[in-house]
C-alpha cells in the first residue's frame, strides 16, 4: 500500500524501544508504543485503587483511557499529566504485563491500536504487534536477547534514571514477566509465522537498525 506498517515483536529488553524509535525516525514513520498502554492502564488503576484482579474495572480503564503521546517531546500524557517517568517505575512494569494477561483489557486496546496505522507509515513496538494487532504488516521483526543481555540492559537504564534496583532481583523480575508474556492464553508473546527473527545478543544497536532497514527498504 501507500503507507508502510512495520512491527517489532519480542520480549522486554531486547531493545525493541530504542531500535523502533531508530526505524520509525529513519524511515519517516510514526512510532506506537503498545507497552505504555499496558504501562498505562496499570498506573491508572493505581491511581483509582482498583484491584488487579477486578477486571470489570480495569477493561473500563483501558476503554477510557485519556492519553496523548507527544512525540516531539518525548512524552506521554494521562489526563494531562506527564507520566512519561512514571508508567516506566517497576511497580508499573509488573503490575503491566499482570492487566496484559486479562483478554477483556487487551480487547479495550485493539482497535486503538489499530487507528495508529490509519493513513500513516508506523512501526509498532510490542508483543503481539506482528500476531494479532496487525497481522497484515508489510515487515515483521522478532528481536530477542539472552535473558542476561537483557536483564543488564534494563539494569543500566533504571540506574540512569536513578532507581534503585538489584541485578539478580531484576533478572528474577524479567524471567517472571517474560514467563508470563510468552505462557499466557491470550496474545502470547511468539514470532508470527512470517517474521524476521533477530538475536541482539552480539550486535550493536547501529548493526541491527542496519539489519532491519535492509529488510524494510524491499517493500
Ligand atoms: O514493552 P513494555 O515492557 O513497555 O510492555 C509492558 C508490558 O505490557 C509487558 O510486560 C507485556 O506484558 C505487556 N504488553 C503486551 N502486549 C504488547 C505490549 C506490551 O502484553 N503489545
Amino acid at each position: 500500500g501507500q503507507y508502510l506498517l512495520v512491527t517489532i515483536d519480542g520480549p522486554s529488553g531486547a531493545g525493541k524501544g530504542t531500535l523502533s524509535q531508530l526505524l520509525a525516525k529513519a524511515l519517516g514513520a510514526s512510532l506506537l508504543d503498545s507497552g505504555a498502554l499496558y504501562r498505562l492502564v496499570a498506573l491508572s488503576s493505581l491511581k483509582r485503587g482498583i484491584a488487579a484482579d477486578d477486571v470489570v474495572s480495569l477493561s473500563e480503564t483501558a476503554r477510557q483511557l485519556d492519553v496523548v503521546f507527544r512525540p516531539e517531546e518525548g512524552t506521554t500524557m494521562l489526563e494531562g499529566e506527564d507520566v512519561t517517568q512514571a508508567i516506566r517505575a517497576e511497580t508499573v512494569s509488573m503490575l503491566a504485563s499482570q492487566v496484559a494477561a486479562l483478554q477483556p483489557v487487551r480487547d479495550a486496546l485493539l482497535e486503538r491500536q489499530r487507528q495508529f496505522s490509519k493513513g500513516q507509515s508506523l512501526v509498532a513496538d510490542g508483543r503481539d504487534m506482528g500476531t494479532t494487532v496487525f497481522p497484515e504488516a508489510d515487515v515483521k521483526f522478532f528481536l530477542t536477547a539472552s535473558s542476561e543481555a537483557r536483564a543488564q540492559r534494563r539494569y543500566k537504564q533504571l540506574l540512569e534514571r536513578g532507581e534503585e534496583v538489584d541485578l539478580q532481583q531484576l533478572i528474577a523480575d524479567i524471567e517472571d514477566r517474560d514467563l508470563r508474556d510468552r505462557s499466557r492464553a491470550v496474545s502470547p508473546l511468539r514470532p508470527a509465522p512470517d517474521a524476521i527473527e533477530i538475536d541482539s545478543t552480539n550486535l550493536t544497536i547501529p548493526q541491527v537498525l542496519e539489519l532491519m532497514l535492509s529488510h524494510a527498504s524491499n517493500h
